[in-house]
């Protein structure tokens, strides 16, 4: 690993990065991230990141002691040393920060920041050429009045054991069903179905986070004539749809042609996964 990180603005590379064990984002997994990538160098998408960032902190009372300008400088100067070539991965984790062994936001009054910037890696060619596998894991994804999925938060334990589970059985990625058994999202990426021509995504009130490029997604099917909404949506659905595939910052549109060992449409990438992937690509090489 070669990564080069800001930890309250000292930047030093991934093996002088510290932080302490009485951080509480260690402790308790106490805090929120955000995780971007650039296009042209620059991060894409960074608005609506941090309109996600600051939801998240709202969500478990954490003051965010920044203004998107003033992080976006810190990422900056932290992309600055890292002197990627090429495209970059960025991490922006916000903790309460260090603080006495006690749940009371009174023990921790200033959050930590830290920001990881490292060579974006993307998905190999023949994730996009020929499709993945993905599997439904057992682990079901948090309920809504638990830990939210709607919160990117540092605690992932869920999707950890999630992930563990679908790399157990060599699967690219785990689909997590709602405690109603209604399909939510992936461990770290959403999930869409097509059936018909209509890209169809569950809905945010399934309990899953509100993908980034998820959202992004429905402005791109308006930009090429093909229409993206939300649908409750169980396993049938995607045991029986045309086409299927995964979305994240990292990977952007991935197609899913297995599910378990049950193939998926013909077997191979759609046209309308292509169709969407490319659009997408357009509009952030554009941006
Ligand atoms: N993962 N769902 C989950 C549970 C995720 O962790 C992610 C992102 C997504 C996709 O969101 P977005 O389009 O905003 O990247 C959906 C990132 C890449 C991560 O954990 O590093």
């Amino acid at each position: 690993m070669s990564a080069t990180v800001n930890v309250n603005g000292s930047i030093t590379s991934d093996r002088d990065a510290v932080i302490s064990v009485f951080d509480h984002g260690f402790l308790y997994g106490e805090g929120i991230y955000e995780t971007m990538r650039t296009y042209h160098r620059r991060p894409f998408l960074y608005d609506r990141h941090l309109r996600r960032l600051r939801r998240s902190a709202r969500m478990i009372d954490l003051p965010l002691p920044f203004t998107d300008d003033e992080l976006a400088a810190q990422v900056r100067d932290t992309q600055a040393v890292a002197r990627i070539d090429g495209e970059a991965y960025i991490r922006v984790l916000v903790t309460r920060g260090i603080g006495d062994l006690s749940y009371d936001l009174k023990a921790t009054p200033k959050p930590s920041i830290v920001i990881i910037v490292k060579p974006q890696i993307d998905p190999p060619p023949d994730a996009y050429d020929r499709g993945v596998r993905v599997v439904i894991v057992d682990v079901v994804r948090n309920h809504p009045d638990s830990v939210n999925p709607m919160i990117k938060s540092n605690n992932l334990m869920n999707s950890a054991l999630a992930m563990q589970e679908a790399l157990r059985s060599g699967a690219f990625e785990g689909v997590m069903r709602n405690y109603r058994g209604e399909l939510t999202e992936c461990t770290t990426s959403n999930l869409f179905v097509v059936k018909r021509g209509i890209a169809l995504t569950p809905p945010l009130e399934a309990g899953l986070l509100p993908g980034i490029t998820r959202e992004f997604l429905f402005d791109v099917g308006q930009d090429v004539g093909v229409e993206v909404r939300e649908a409750v949506l169980r396993d049938d659905d995607l045991f029986g749809a045309d086409e299927a595939f995964l979305t994240s910052t990292t990977r952007e549109a991935v197609p899913i042609v297995e599910v378990g060992d049950r193939r998926i449409g013909d077997g191979t990438p759609g046209p309308v996964t292509w169709t969407l992937l490319k659009a997408f690509r357009r509009r952030a090489e554009a941006s």
